[in-house]
């Protein structure tokens, strides 16, 4: 089926999120930095992967990390060491997290555990919603920053609140840092010193870094080993990693120092869009890399106004856009490198379009 926004977005010369095309250049490109008589990884051990998780641990400040081929099955293993610990197969999270909308019920169909989802759909979850439940959990999954509404971020204050009441209550906290690492310039906080508030920590090596995929999962020796037992078990133990640990190192390498700038460009156009009628943007500033887009306009009427942006000015804004009721849509933005490649004016002439096009259509 033709996609108009998705192919006008292909072809526009200044697509304005992400790091670039996702094709096989990525790994290519990766692993042209390494020398072909490297020895692979096997099963979960040899050098390439135990430096790399070591690696890791450090940057995390933990005591050890596991790499995995997929948050997926990183997230409902740590979820499940820390029932089986607790001897309460019950785990709380927010409503809208990845285990609840995006991994058809694992948690509950392959470890029995019961999600208790804690906080309202459009918010993210505080202190007071930990302190007012009332039921017994074994761990808390917190998810920096909130995803799917905006990327929003608890205050630094309210973290270290739920993290001191989780373990004054015995409840294990486990961060989804899939997006960890493009919060520290908001924070202004070191990786390690946000995870010393977790028990336990995945991070993501295909969101703001751009490897081909991957996580790590970190946390003290007796949880990594376990979760070393679980891998297995779920068939995680590919003979071979490395081409998902050389590029998750080779880009995190690469990108890891450009957070800040990311940050900035997304501070950046978030207020460009805010300027436009009938947008708004959440959170209005971004607290890190990535934010909303809410256009009160129906996605069929807003489509082809982008295309006809796209056309007219090279600029690629969204490939994507998600209903948002009878009357408005929505789209997400996460900026990467491809941001500072495009030209001001080009940039400026795209949004004064966007502006003209929202006003006309009011
Ligand atoms: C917040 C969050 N958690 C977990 C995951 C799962 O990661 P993976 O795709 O590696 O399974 C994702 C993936 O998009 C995510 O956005």
């Amino acid at each position: 089926m033709s996609n108009p926004l998705q192919e006008a977005f292909n072809r526009a010369t200044y697509p304005v999120i992400g790091h670039g095309k996702r094709n096989i250049g990525v790994l290519k490109d990766a692993l042209d930095a390494y020398d072909g008589e490297l020895d692979s990884d096997m099963y979960g051990a040899g050098r390439l992967i135990e430096d790399f998780q070591s690696k890791m641990a450090g940057i995390l400040g933990k005591e050890a990390a596991v790499f995995f081929p997929s948050g997926t099955m990183a997230q409902q293993i740590a979820l499940r060491i820390w029932c089986d610990c607790k001897g309460e197969k019950k785990a709380a999270y927010h409503p809208l997290c990845h285990l609840e909308i995006h991994e058809q019920r694992g948690l509950h169909e392959l470890h029995g555990i019961e999600p208790v989802l804690l906080g309202g759909k459009n918010r993210l979850i505080g202190l007071a919603d930990v302190q007012s439940l009332d039921e017994s959990v074994s761990c808390l999954l917190l998810e920096l920053p909130q995803r799917e509404i905006g990327g929003q971020l608890p205050d630094y204050g309210e973290l270290e609140a739920i993290s001191a009441y989780c373990r004054e209550r015995g409840i294990a906290l486990h961060l989804d840092g899939a997006r960890l690492f493009e919060v520290l310039p908001y924070y202004r906080k070191s990786a390690a010193e946000i995870c010393e508030l977790f028990d336990s920590v995945y991070v993501s090596f295909y969101k703001g870094i751009g490897g081909i995929a991957g996580a790590i999962l970190a946390g003290d020796a007796e949880f990594t080993e376990q979760s070393k037992v679980w891998k297995r078990r779920h068939g995680g133990d590919l003979i071979s990693l490395y081409p998902y640990i050389l590029s998750a190192d080779f880009y995190f390498e690469e990108r890891f120092p450009n957070m800040e700038r990311y940050y900035d460009g997304a501070r950046e156009l978030a207020g460009f869009f805010n300027k436009c009628h009938q947008i708004t943007t959440l959170p209005e500033v971004p607290v890190s890399n990535m934010f909303h887009v809410h256009v009160s306009l129906p996605k069929e009427r807003l489509e082809p106004l982008l295309v006809e942006i796209y056309e007219e000015t090279n600029v690629g804004i969204t490939h994507v856009l998600r209903e948002n009721g009878e009357s408005s849509c929505f789209f997400e933005v996460s900026i990467g490198d491809r941001y500072a490649l495009i030209p001001r004016e080009e940039l400026q002439r795209a949004f004064a379009l966007l502006n003209e096009k929202l006003t006309f259509s009011l």
